[in-house]
């Protein structure tokens, strides 16, 4: 029997392919690469000493997927093949619609035609938009996205609940992802933004090593401690291990719909980071204060108690570990 990820080539994907692994699980991996590389599928033998299927395929394609299903025992499956820059989805919606959601109607009804019902969805912590209450539970009302990428994750959820609702022998389970950042220790995987990067971290290193002159800090005037914006960044690996325990559960339960916040409970200002960054590094981050970027929301953090109760789950790995990891990434991987 394995676990079958689509997009496992990927920033979140590969970092849970080696916790599967790690936990004594089969895997394959589907992956068009479009924003990932066939090299990783290499460092992630390497990191874990375990082999695995892999395919190089588009989700989307019918015929291809239905072969991956006629060739392997497939169980359950975790889908981390969404495109995820905010502003590149407002620039093309369409790719977006198409890739995100119609490739996650193929994924379902595909899984249903080989009776394939235990299913991870990674959603985010955007689908609640400018939230009502900090810390985020998951009971807070969700809607109100600010951009196509956000809005595909709250489309997909409604996908969820209706399909649990008309048949509940599915096995469903949905993560919302806060901010995740940082790598591997090994430094052999990590994020890897097609061009200039939108999310800060990336960014953030980037500057350190040269690459980029500045960072600008979108707005020093919100209402937050030090005016700058407010995030839960996750570690991905503590993320990646979120999954093995969200899939335990579902193996335990058998059927069900269930919604995890995947944060630390924490809220660091962008300032926070940035002084994080250069203690935990020793590298300088020159910054400017600029205008706020469109969308964006003040602060954003999660009540992670829902998933230690109900998975076990909690974060381990704080601010300085992402900043150090993230870092390690860059200096061994220097290439844009
Ligand atoms: C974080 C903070 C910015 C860049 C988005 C998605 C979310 C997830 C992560 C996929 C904000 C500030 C950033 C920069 C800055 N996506 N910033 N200068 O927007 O919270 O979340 O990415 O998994 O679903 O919504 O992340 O890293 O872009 O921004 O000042 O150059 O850093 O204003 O306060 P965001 P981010």
């Amino acid at each position: 029997m394995a676990i079958l990820l689509p997009g496992g080539a990927g920033y979140i994907g590969s970092h849970t392919a080696i916790e599967l692994l790690n936990s004594g699980k089969e895997i394959v991996i589907i992956d068009n690469y479009s924003n990932s590389k066939p090299e990783v599928l290499e460092s992630i033998k390497k990191i874990t000493g375990k082999d695995f299927k892999s395919y190089n395929i588009d989700y989307r394609n019918r015929k291809e997927l239905e072969k991956v299903f006629e060739e392997n025992n497939i169980e359950a499956v975790l889908n981390f093949a969404g495109y995820k820059a905010v502003g590149e989805s407002v620039q093309k919606p369409l790719e977006y619609y198409d890739n995100n959601i119609i490739g996650a109607l193929i994924l379902l009804e595909t899984m249903r035609k080989y009776n394939v019902k235990k299913f991870i969805f990674s959603s985010s912590a955007t689908v609640y938009g400018d939230p009502e209450t900090i810390p985020i539970t998951e009971n807070c009302k969700t809607g109100g996205t600010t951009n196509p990428y956000g809005t595909t994750k709250l489309y997909i959820e409604q996908i969820l609940k209706d399909t649990y609702a008309s048949d509940n022998t599915w096995d469903i389970c949905i993560l919302r992802y806060f901010n995740p950042v940082g790598a591997h220790e090994s430094g052999l995987i990590g994020e890897e933004p097609q061009g200039i990067p939108n999310n800060l971290m990336p960014y953030i290193v980037r500057v350190a090593a040269g690459i980029l002159p500045q960072l600008s800090i979108f707005g020093d005037d919100y209402n937050t401690p030090d005016g700058t914006g407010v995030r839960d960044y996750i570690h991905v690996v503590d993320l990646a291990k979120g999954h093995v325990l969200a899939l335990q559960k579902l193996e335990k339960e058998n059927q069900g719909l269930y919604i995890y916040n995947l944060g630390t409970g924490k809220g660091y200002s962008v300032l926070d980071m940035v002084k994080t960054f250069e203690k935990a590094t020793n590298q300088k981050v020159p910054y400017k204060i600029t205008q706020r970027r469109p969308g964006d929301i003040a602060s954003c953090y999660a009540d992670p108690q829902k998933a230690k109760q109900e998975l076990g789950w909690e974060a381990n790995k704080t601010l300085e570990d992402m900043c150090r990891d993230s870092w390690e990434y860059i200096k061994k991987n220097q290439t844009k």
